[in-house]
């Protein structure tokens, strides 16, 4: 999580200002507003979420940020640039909604196709297309076609592509989408490590319970325009409630305990289990049948990180993953 002090002084990779887009017809006249003056920032080693129903902007809001759509109006700079810059170019990674991947490439050979893209030497791009494999859990994969993919292993090999450059803002658009729920938890745990490691993040979704789990702050689209934008932490907590957890306690000693709270507050408290949500107790079920039976065909990350994504940084993760994880853990 990242507070306001700790924001203060950091470095900024976005600042828009403004940002509005209209499409015009095939006559040159206004046909949508698909965004309409959004002002925000994102600060370095910040994961941000854009969360709107579908049709909202979110597409159209990342591709400006990429440079590959012109805003209508407003200012934007990306990395202490215009987002067109080759300097920022170069330090973004993009995952797009649809992985425009090559049918007819096999796994490796796409990797080292973009690690050529971005002018790659021969050894340092082996070295990052094994990482990546080992990765993405996708190294017994490397001589498959992509064109034989599923939607999930696709998905990955995404993932892979928009890193191989080892970028400092890594925008991804839907990145849970289409995914098991085995998948997404590795997308978001990816997400994590990848902001623990001091990128930035920009993510877009309407899948609310993954932004939940990795957003330190998110701004909700509704046709163009922010409707609401702040921490994940101060947009849903109840400032108003508090909840007690204890050891679950004998039937005496509750009642006891109701009366305890009753005599303070005047009213008489909710007592209730605290309910693990369901993907946890899904992808505990899955991890047990897993072991039991160790030979499985689709595909499992082996790793957390590729070892040059972590390059320079802090090896420890700092406060920030464990406050994260600590925060993953009461979620579910
Ligand atoms: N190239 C385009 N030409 C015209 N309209 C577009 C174009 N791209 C997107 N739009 C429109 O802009 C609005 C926002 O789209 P988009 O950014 O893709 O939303 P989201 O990603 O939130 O689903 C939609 O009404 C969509 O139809
Ligand atoms: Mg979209």
């Amino acid at each position: 999580m990242v507070t306001e002090e700790q924001r203060e002084g950091r470095a900024v990779v976005i600042e828009a200002r403004g940002l509005t887009k209209v499409f015009l017809d095939f006559w040159h006249r206004p046909k949508v507003r698909a965004v309409s003056g959004l002002s925000f920032d994102v600060y370095r080693g910040e994961v941000f979420g854009l969360l709107g129903p579908n049709g909202s902007g979110k597409t159209t809001t990342l591709k400006m940020l990429l440079g590959l759509l012109y805003p209508t109006q407003g200012a934007l700079r990306v990395l202490g640039h215009g987002p067109r810059h080759v300097l920022t170019k170069a330090r973004i990674g993009y995952l797009p909604e649809d992985s425009y991947l090559y049918p007819s490439l096999t796994c490796e050979e796409t990797l080292h196709f973009y690690g050529r893209l971005f002018g790659l030497p021969s050894r340092e791009r082996g070295r990052r297309v094994e990482q990546l494999l080992e990765m993405i859990g996708l190294r017994h994969m490397r001589h498959r076609l992509v064109g034989e993919f599923s939607r999930g292993m696709a998905r990955r090999l995404g993932l892979a592509q928009a890193l191989i450059n080892d970028p400092d803002l890594v925008i991804m658009d839907e990145p849970t989408a289409g995914l098991d729920p085995p998948g997404r938890r590795q997308v978001k745990d990816l997400i994590l490590t990848l902001a623990a490691r001091g990128k930035t993040v920009v993510i877009s979704s309407h899948l609310l319970a993954d932004m939940e789990d990795v957003c330190d702050r998110v701004a909700i689209l509704y046709d163009g325009r922010f409707r609401a934008e702040g921490t994940v932490a101060a947009l849903l907590e109840e400032r108003r409630r508090v909840a007690l957890t204890v050891p679950a306690p004998e039937e005496g000693e509750l009642q006891r305990l109701r009366e305890a709270v009753r005599a303070v507050t005047g009213v008489d408290p909710v007592v209730e289990h605290p309910r693990r949500n369901l993907e946890e107790f899904f992808l505990e079920v899955i991890e047990q049948a897993r072991r039991e039976t160790p030979e499985v065909s689709g595909a499992l990350a082996e790793r957390g990180l590729a070892d040059y994504l972590a390059g320079g940084l802090r090896k420890d993760g700092g406060s920030r993953e464990g406050q994260k994880s600590g925060d993953t853990a009461r979620n579910g």
